[in-house]
């Protein structure tokens, strides 16, 4: 099958390799041209695990090209996909549409013979029907049909998560187009990944409430640590005791510094919006996206404390920048917040990320950047973990007890242990690890 694939970021791209993979011919079709001279030349323009391998495999393999020319790639596609961004629209907090209604338009100049046209950026509900009556206004003579295909990938696992999906959700109200979707992943339908078939809003609204579903789980037990460190309990035991019930589940209920990323705050935000505009606002969906918003300046206080109060003058070593491990995205990051709050205090910040560097410098302002976390720490008054990366699990905690010129470690992501830090005379702070007394 002959795809294209409009859009080239995180989604688009590595829905296009793995697509490929699959043993279609897809082209990768981007408005960035330096994007694409870049990914013809085999640079990858995002840090993703396994993607550079991938493209090179299967672009040698002659299934996967890279272009700016639309028109070209969907007048010889049976599938053409919309991967392009839907960021929050400034002001309101609505999905911003402009680039999806961009590409709509673009799409219908070029088809040629019946094509299923394939949204799979995140749009809110009656966006299909807009797609279609574009395409349907621009070229009342294609023969088309317009299908919502939420994507589900995680970055840092992306590839893993689209070749072995815990589902794959299709909207779609005509079986020429549901046909050419089990067509177009075939290989996952033959492993019997579970397909929900079913209306195109429906499948909109899919994606949002997933989303909105697992930002209300981290925000749950980020307030439940606050509580576990005012009673003295600890919040991965009481994690790990409700984790184990079925009916919750494990995942998602790591304590930490708040959700951040390319896609909880905005789309948290866009069905809010959606949900209030028909009618039906979903209080607790608003209430978890304003606690999740101050949760993250807030962690910038388990430094002041650390630090007896004021960072004023101190320079603190920041380790991990981007909104989670094995990426370089650093949108909405809760890093940029508590980095923030700390230079508003009057710190003076070192930053090590394994990926990240390079976008927190757009992000960012003067920051020292390292490039090893123990570099970062010489001289520093406290270390900060705000990202999980592997590389800082298994510190040498004597070395960095003798670069810092104070014992502190404030652990936002509770990867160490809090007696192993004490016995070695670490001032530790970690989330929802409480010792305080029981108050009566
Ligand atoms: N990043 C994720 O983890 C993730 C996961 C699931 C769903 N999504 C959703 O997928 C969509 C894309 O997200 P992303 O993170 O890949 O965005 P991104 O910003 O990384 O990539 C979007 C790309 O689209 C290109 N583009 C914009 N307008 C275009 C047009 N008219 N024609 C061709 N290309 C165009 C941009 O240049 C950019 O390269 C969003 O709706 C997002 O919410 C993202």
């Amino acid at each position: 099958m002959h795809i294209a694939m409009v859009g080239s970021g995180y989604v688009g791209l590595v829905s296009g390799a793995c697509l490929a993979d699959f043993g279609h011919t897809v082209s990768c079709i981007d408005t960035d041209e330096k994007k694409i001279e870049a990914l013809k030349a085999g640079k990858m323009p995002i840090y993703e695990p396994g993607l550079q391998e991938l493209v090179a495999n299967n672009v040698r393999q002659q299934r996967l090209s890279f272009s700016t020319d639309l028109t070209a790639a969907v007048s010889g596609a049976q599938a053409v996909f919309i991967a392009v961004g839907t960021p929050s629209r400034r002001g309101d907090g609505h999905a911003d549409l402009t680039f999806v209604y961009q590409a709509a338009r673009a799409i219908a100049a070029g088809l040629n013979g019946f094509t299923v046209v394939v949204t799979k950026s995140t749009v809110p509900v009656g966006t299909g029907d807009e797609v279609e009556r574009i395409i349907r206004e621009a070229r009342p003579d294609a023969e088309f049909a317009v299908v919502s295909n939420p994507e589900f990938l995680r970055e840092g696992a992306a590839i893993d998560d689209f070749k072995r999906p815990d589902r794959i959700v299709v909207g779609v109200n005509d079986e020429r187009a549901e046909a050419v979707m089990k067509e177009v992943y075939r290989p996952l339908y033959l492993n019997q990944a579970p397909f929900v078939i079913t209306s195109r809003r429906t499948s909109e609204l899919t994606k949002y409430a997933a989303n909105a579903f697992l930002a209300t789980k981290i925000t749950f037990i980020n307030e439940i640590a606050d509580l576990c460190e005012q009673v003295g309990a600890n919040v991965q035991d009481v994690a790990r005791g409700i984790g184990l019930d079925k009916r919750i589940g494990s995942k998602f209920l790591h304590a930490g510094p708040g959700y951040g990323g390319s896609c909880f705050p905005k789309d948290t935000q866009a069905l809010i919006k959606t949900a209030q505009d028909f009618g039906a606002p979903i209080r607790i969906v608003e209430t978890v996206s304003a606690v999740n918003d101050q949760r993250k300046r807030a962690m910038a206080r388990k430094v002041f404390a650390a630090l007896g109060g004021s960072v004023r003058g101190k320079t603190i070593a920041v380790l991990g920048l981007t909104f989670k491990p094995n990426t370089d995205d650093m949108r909405d990051s809760p890093a940029i917040s508590i980095i923030t709050a700390l230079q508003d205090g009057g710190a003076q910040i070192n930053a090590f990320d394994p990926e990240g560097m390079d976008q927190a410098r757009h992000v960012l302002d003067n920051l020292t950047y390292y490039y090893d976390p123990y570099s970062c720490c010489d001289k520093a008054d406290a270390l900060v973990i705000v990202t999980e990366w592997d590389a800082f699990r298994a510190l040498d905690l004597d070395r960095i007890k003798s670069l810092l010129t104070a014992p502190i470690l404030v652990d936002l992501r509770n990867i160490y242990e809090p007696a192993e830090l004490e016995r070695r005379d670490f001032i530790y702070a970690g989330v929802g690890r409480g010792t305080a007394p029981v108050k009566s």
